[in-house]
């Protein structure tokens, strides 16, 4: 258990894999990254960034932590975040939750779980805000991936919040801000169409978005 031999094996195939299809793969991208995309999404380990939408390595900047949330006070976050729009000059943010998140459901029923209870409070709130449409939903699967969907268009909209993307705004420098959903049980990816790209639309999506 103190070494894990299979993954040097799969990671020395995979490295020989590229370097044959691209022999300088490796050392152009040991210059420099140039990714047009921040991805942030969940930690789930079933959503991997990069594979799901057929990106290669330096294609696509990531961030991931539970239930993809998005908090104006998370350094860590808010640091990925501003790396990405001010130094990386990405174009597009995608914030990405998936059906069936388990951190959605955690947020939904009234279990206590310990310390993730506190990091999942961002998504009671998200509950609390729309708690009227959630209750109309009778089905339990359907209720928690409305509010899958539901917390990746709160999310939109923190990002929307930053200083950082409102920053880029103010100077006109172009960034599209995406809200997607991700189907585990298909491996494909929908629009949650609530693409923001200036300060003016921000209310206009989120109130189309969230209305049922
Ligand atoms: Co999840």
């Amino acid at each position: 258990m103190k070494t894990l031999p299979k993954l040097f094996e799969n990671n020395r195939a995979w490295a020989a894999s590229v370097i044959a299809e691209d022999p300088d793969f490796f050392p152009n991208l040991s210059q420099q990254q140039n990714p047009e995309y921040l991805w942030i999404g969940c930690s789930d380990s079933r959503v991997p960034a990069n594979q799901v939408v057929g990106l290669a390595p330096g294609e696509v900047f990531v961030h991931r932590n539970i239930a993809n949330v998005v908090t104006h006070t998370d350094i860590n976050c808010l640091s990925v975040l501003e790396y990405a729009v001010n130094v990386l000059q990405v174009k597009h943010v995608i914030v990405c939750g998936h059906y069936g998140c388990g951190g959605v459901m955690a947020a939904l029923q009234d279990h206590h779980l310990g310390l993730i209870d506190n990091w999942l409070c961002h998504v009671r709130d998200v509950r609390r805000n729309h708690e009227k449409q959630l209750v109309a939903v009778e089905d339990e699967t359907e209720r928690t991936n409305r509010l899958c969907e539901l917390n990746v268009i709160e999310q939109v909209r923190n990002v929307c919040a930053t200083t950082i993307v409102q920053g880029c705004w103010e100077k006109g420098n172009p960034l599209a801000v995406h809200g997607w959903i991700y189907g585990i049980e298909d491996g494909l990816l929908r629009d949650l169409d609530v693409t923001i790209t200036e300060q003016v639309d921000v209310a206009e999506a989120y109130r189309i978005a969230t209305r049922k």
